[in-house]
């Protein structure tokens, strides 16, 4: 039996985006069994400001997600990525948040910096925050590494869906990050790819093989695809 809590996502989606591919993502999160909120906002210029992010704090509060497990989700245009931004970095001090650019001009920002923002007063972006990417301490990134091998392992057969579980969540319970948000797909890929140039062609990765159980090391892996 697995004593896992069910996961939660709370998704702030830009009007026309969520018209277009609404029923989709509905879609995606029904297939995965997750407890979910989808809040539809007209995002455009003219109402990138304040209201909008205490409307998105009110919802946030209203759901009640963790921090530190339950990342809030944008998805949208630049206006939509940058309000839900702002929203997040004043939830609680700081809530992660996953950005999903649908547009051409959020995309290649979304993949630069973490600059958040609301027009004020006239101005444009003149309320915001900008953040610093944090340097992971050496614990914590050891910490990621590992939670990464929990999830290959379940990949690969060598542990349970409950026993990959079970691990992230005591990870969790320790209040030790299993992700950090700079680390995606295409991060990874480059990472292991550069992993293989220097280890004579061969990946070694040290695999959980069962609770309180280590040591499974394989030696060529295909890169993972989707995470
Ligand atoms: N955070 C940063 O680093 C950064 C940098 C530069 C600009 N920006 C901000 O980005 C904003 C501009 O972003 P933008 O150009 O994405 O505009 P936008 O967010 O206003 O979106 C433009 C329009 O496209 C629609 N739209 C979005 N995705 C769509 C899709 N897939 N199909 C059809 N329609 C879609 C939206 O409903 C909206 O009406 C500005 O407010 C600017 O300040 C942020």
């Amino acid at each position: 039996m697995s004593n896992s809590k069910p996961v939660k996502r709370f998704i702030v989606i830009d009007k026309t985006v969520h018209k277009l591919y609404g029923s989709k993502v509905s879609q995606y999160f029904d297939e995965r069994g997750v407890i979910y909120k989808i809040l539809p906002l007209t995002t455009t210029e003219e109402n990138k400001s304040m209201e909008l992010v205490t409307k998105i704090l009110e919802e946030i509060h209203h759901l009640g997600i963790d921090r530190r497990s339950e990342p809030i989700i944008a998805l949208g245009g630049g206006v939509c990525l940058d309000v839900v931004g702002l929203a997040a970095s004043l939830y609680r001090r700081r809530t992660p948040y996953i950005r999903v650019p649908t547009t051409l001009l959020s995309y290649v920002d979304a993949s630069v910096g973490a600059k958040t923002g609301v027009n004020f007063a006239g101005g444009k972006n003149k309320l915001g925050s900008y953040k610093v990417l944090p340097a992971l301490l050496h614990g914590e990134a050891v910490n990621i590494d590992m939670s990464f091998m929990v999830y290959v392992a379940q990949q690969k057969g060598l542990l349970t869906k409950d026993e990959k579980d079970r691990i992230i969540q005591c990870m969790l319970g320790l209040e030790l990050p299993v992700w950090h948000q700079e680390c995606s797909l295409a991060l990874v890929q480059k990472s292991l790819r550069e992993r293989l140039k220097h280890s004579a062609g061969s990946v070694r990765m040290p695999l959980p093989t069962g609770l309180g159980r280590a040591g499974k090391t394989i030696s060529s892996v295909c890169l993972p695809s989707s995470i």
